[in-house]
């Protein structure tokens, strides 16, 4: 039994020639993935190599077996038929003949070449795999929202993988296991609408995040200053001025909002799966000090720890789905929304976020003939000598709309909410900084309006700070 599987898989030189590329790579597979238990990092190419090439090389001797078996039932065929049923000495492979020796040396050529072909196109498939278009725009609809914020945020030049997978083995095949699910889950749209926060599966950022941003550059106090416009009929102007203390490290001290992530300091918190109602936290500091703060609130369902990073404050770096109003602002400001327009401020609200439209073409055109509407209805004379602006002004509603609201993927006003802060749809720092988590020694976390800021004006129409600031 043994000896014929034996004699059939090493009966043809060509079986046998599969085998040791089959036992090689199996062997060098091993040896990979045991050096990579051990800690060792090798990036994304020894990734490929383990995952890819070497299993490629796997399967490619693995075909060579069966080819070489059937070569060789083939040989004894023909020789059943001159030398009767005890058939011929194995084959003798002489170097010396010219000929042999060609065909083995072109054969490992041949063999060279389409292995080598056969890697460098899966390579670029993969490297293909991580641009922008790939992962923004192969699965259209579903993608559609991020990819939409994407374009329009500070990391817009990056890839979806910088923050996504990021450098390393072993996040390159989690993240070719979860994207060969997706593509599945897209294919029979079994995909949730809205897509879920990868809240428990995103890479921890300092894999991610601290590649590129140093989280022991001090900031210091960084000024903002944020327009706002009025409902009423001049759409009145106000300005909020904030001073932020965003701190960082500074020598040994490390102060302000990005304290949390400081080296040295860590902070943990008990919170539910989505991370928005946070229970038990507990920091320990550069001395080593540790203390625990805890709320009354008793958590209903699943809870978890999780150790605070940069996500858990810039929780939408990329995908920044601004609310309606902030948008509105925006556009106002910078002169895509003509401001002096009556009640444009109030109008653009109300079609925005009232509005139902079954996809992005119906809303500019329902947007647009909304607008026009109201002008024509209250204010006939502006309509005609103001035609050019109150088309620009829906022409940039029905954009803001685009934006942030996708149908299809049930991504509306406040889907995705941001923590960068305290907002009437989300309270991010306060899910902490409510007064309402106490240490033993009887201390909260603190919560006053100046522990993060200073506010300089308050929805001011003439701030004097800016006066002061820019005169
Ligand atoms: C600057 C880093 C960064 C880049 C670049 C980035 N993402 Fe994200 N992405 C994130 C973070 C952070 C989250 C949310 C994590 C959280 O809230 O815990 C996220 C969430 C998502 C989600 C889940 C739905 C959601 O909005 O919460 C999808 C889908 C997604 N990203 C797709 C993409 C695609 C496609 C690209 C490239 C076009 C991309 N991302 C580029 C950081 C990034
Ligand atoms: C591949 C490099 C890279 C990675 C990874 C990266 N960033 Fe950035 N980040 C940048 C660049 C470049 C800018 C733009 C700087 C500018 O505009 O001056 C930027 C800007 C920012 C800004 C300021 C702009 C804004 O939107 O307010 C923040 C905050 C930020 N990044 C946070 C993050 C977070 C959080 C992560 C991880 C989820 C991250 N970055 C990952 C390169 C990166
Ligand atoms: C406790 C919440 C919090 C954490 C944690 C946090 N940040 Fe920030 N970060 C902020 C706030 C708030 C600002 C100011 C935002 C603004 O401009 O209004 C800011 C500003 C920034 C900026 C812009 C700085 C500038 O010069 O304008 C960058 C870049 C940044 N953070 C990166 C990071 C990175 C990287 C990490 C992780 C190492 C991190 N942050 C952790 C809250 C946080
Ligand atoms: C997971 C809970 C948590 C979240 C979320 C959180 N913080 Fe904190 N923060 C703490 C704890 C705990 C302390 C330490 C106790 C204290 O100083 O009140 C702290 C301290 C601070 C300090 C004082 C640091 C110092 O010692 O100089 C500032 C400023 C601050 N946080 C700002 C923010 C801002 C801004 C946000 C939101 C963008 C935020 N925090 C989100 C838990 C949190
Ligand atoms: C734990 C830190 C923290 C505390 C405490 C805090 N804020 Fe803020 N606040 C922020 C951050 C972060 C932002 C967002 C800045 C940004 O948009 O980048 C913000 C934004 C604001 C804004 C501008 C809002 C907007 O939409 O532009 C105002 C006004 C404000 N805070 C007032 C207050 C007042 C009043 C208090 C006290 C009741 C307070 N804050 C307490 C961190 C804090």
């Amino acid at each position: 039994m043994v000896r014929h599987f034996v004699s059939a898989i090493m009966g043809h030189w060509v079986s046998l020639m599969g085998v040791i590329i089959a036992v090689t790579c199996l062997l060098m597979i091993g040896l990979l993935i045991g050096l990579q238990m051990t800690g060792f990092e090798g990036g994304a190419y020894l990734g490929i190599l383990t995952f890819m090439l070497l299993p490629m090389g796997f399967a490619f001797g693995l075909l060579l077996i069966p080819i070489g078996a059937w070569l060789k039932r083939k040989q004894h065929a023909k020789a059943m038929a001159q030398h009767g049923p005890e058939g011929p000495p194995l084959p003798i492979i002489d170097l010396n003949n010219d000929r042999t020796r060609g065909i083995v040396l072109s054969s490992i050529v041949v063999g060279l070449l389409s292995f080598v072909l056969l890697a460098g196109a899966t390579y670029k498939g993969v490297h293909e795999m991580e641009t922008v278009a790939f992962c923004g725009t192969v699965c259209h609809t579903v993608m559609e929202p991020e990819h939409t914020a994407f374009l329009r945020s500070a990391h817009s030049k990056l890839t979806c993988a910088d923050c996504h997978i990021g450098a390393g083995a072993d996040w390159f095949v989690k993240s070719k296991i979860s994207g060969s699910w997706q593509m599945v889950s897209v294919a029979f749209n079994l995909y949730p609408t809205p897509i879920a926060t990868p809240v428990h599966s995103l890479r921890p950022a300092r894999d991610t995040c601290e590649q590129c941003h140093w989280p022991t550059k001090h900031v210091g106090d960084k000024l903002k200053v944020e327009t706002r416009f009025a409902d009423d009929e001049a759409n009145s102007m106000t300005k909020t001025v904030l001073l932020m203390k965003v701190g960082g490290q500074q020598g040994v001290t490390s102060t302000g909002i990005h304290w949390h992530t400081d080296r040295g300091v860590k902070v943990r918190y008990l919170s539910d799966m989505k991370r928005e109602n946070i229970y038990d936290i507990e920091t320990t500091t550069p001395d080593g000090k540790v203390k625990l703060f805890k709320t009354d609130a008793k958590p209903e369902g699943p809870v978890e720890w999780r150790t605070m990073d940069c996500v858990d404050c810039h929780n939408r770096p990329a995908h920044v789905f601004k609310p309606a109003s902030k948008e509105i602002n925006s556009a106002m400001e910078d002169g895509r929304i003509d401001r002096t327009l009556p009640f444009i401020k109030r109008e653009g609200m109300r079609v925005v976020t009232e509005g139902k439209y079954a996809s992005k073409e119906e809303a500019r055109v329902g947007i647009a003939k909304e607008i026009d509407g109201f002008y024509k209805a209250k204010y006939a004379e502006l309509a005609t000598t103001k035609a050019t602006e109150i088309k620009a002004a829906a022409a940039a509603l029905g954009d803001i709309y685009s934006w942030n609201v996708f149908p299809k993927m049930k991504v509306t006003w406040g889907t995705y909410t941001n923590h960068l802060g305290h907002a009437d749809d989300s309270p991010g720092c306060l899910r902490c900084h409510d007064k309402k988590h106490k240490a033993e020694d009887g201390t909260r976390v603190s919560g006053g309006c100046k522990t993060c800021h200073s506010v300089l004006a308050d929805d001011e129409p003439d701030p004097e700070i800016l006066a002061t600031l820019k005169p």
